[in-house]
């Protein structure tokens, strides 16, 4: 449905982003996920035909976005990050408004303006259609900023920071609005909360500097995290480097740090990829008479993956 070959823009000097490329599925929900200046608005304004790139490719629906932008345009609904409304303009109008420059015939304005504000609940209260822009909430001018882009009917949503400024209500209905279009829509939608991402997203993308660090669902991406995992163990009955020594002999084991622990020596045991070794460092302890106070597995949350993916990239550059 979406396909991205190597592309790549620079403002001026500023290389915004990097060569990226990926493909997406139609009828999935994807995270563009990043820290601030990652690239992610850059990478969503190329794809939705808002912006040329210096080099590189991209298809919405089998569509070029730089050369056929007006079949690709007419396939996607693209929520920017500020959600450009007129203030003066009740919902209505507006989202008549947009109707008609979306070229919908006047039988079909009133109608596919009618579904938009059901779908994103703008249909309750009553009066909510009538009121005036800048009396709305945030919450209600993001949810007429989607029903803007709902509005033609497109295949494909792309939506920047959909939920960033809303209070944890809105914050939370708006994630379920999202998951409902999932259900209909192909949606890119771009975030830097992981939580947010991982509850509404069958994909991630991870991008940071420009590039793409890391991508798979969250699951995928969780077995690349657990992969070297370690193994916290507090001993006494031997000197902490012979202790060290007997512990590094145990299959599996890459490497082994001690340090103190009052009067207790702490290891940190490295253990091969995704290897579970506590059963093995039980039996050395136990054979060689040692006492043990603490042993556990300690594994790298997604979290920790996605602090020090984006943190490799920032300090790289
Ligand atoms: N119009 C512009 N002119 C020059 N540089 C820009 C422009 N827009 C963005 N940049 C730069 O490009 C890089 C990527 O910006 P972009 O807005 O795509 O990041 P982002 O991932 O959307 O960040 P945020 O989470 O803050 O929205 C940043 O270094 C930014 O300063
Ligand atoms: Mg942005």
């Amino acid at each position: 449905m979406i396909e991205v070959k190597h592309l790549t823009k620079y403002y001026g000097r500023t290389l915004a982003v990097d060569d990226i490329s990926f493909y997406i599925d139609a009828g999935s929900v994807v995270g563009f996920l990043g820290p601030n200046g990652a690239g992610k608005t850059t990478t969503l304004r190329m794809l939705t035909c808002f912006m040329p790139a210096t080099s590189g490719s991209a298809t919405v629906a089998d569509y070029d976005v730089f050369s056929q932008s007006l079949q690709v345009r007419s396939r996607v609904g693209y929520m920017p990050e500020n959600v450009p409304l007129y203030p003066e303009m009740r919902v209505r109008e507006y989202l008549m408004f947009r109707a008609a420059l979306r070229g919908l015939g006047h039988k079909r304005r009133s109608s596919a303006v009618d579904r938009a504000a059901e779908r994103c609940w703008l249909a309750k209260p009553e009066d909510m259609m009538r009121r005036r822009i800048d009396q709305l909430s945030r919450g209600y001018r993001q949810r007429v900023g989607l029903a803007d882009c709902l509005l033609h009917e497109p295949e494909v949503l792309v939506l920047d920071e959909p939920t960033i400024g809303l209070d944890p209500a809105q914050v939370r209905e708006m994630r379920n609005l999202i998951r409902s279009l999932g259900e209909n829509h192909t949606v890119i939608l771009s975030s830097h909360i992981l939580a947010e991402v991982e509850q509404i997203c069958s994909r991630l993308v991870i991008i940071s500097g420009g590039r793409i660090v890391a991508q798979g669902t969250s699951s995928e991406l969780r077995r690349q995290v657990s992969g070297p995992s370690r193994v916290i163990v507090e001993l006494k009955g031997g000197r902490p480097e012979q202790m060290a020594a007997s512990v590094a002999d145990v299959g599996g084991v890459l490497d082994v740090q001690h340090t103190r622990a009052g009067n207790w020596t702490r290891l940190t045991v490295q253990c091969a990829e995704e290897a579970d070794l506590r059963q093995d460092v039980a039996a050395l302890v136990t054979a060689k008479g040692y006492q043990l106070r603490e042993l556990r597995r300690e594994i790298g949350s997604l979290e920790d993956f996605f602090v020090q993916m984006t943190y490799e990239q920032t300090t790289r550059d």
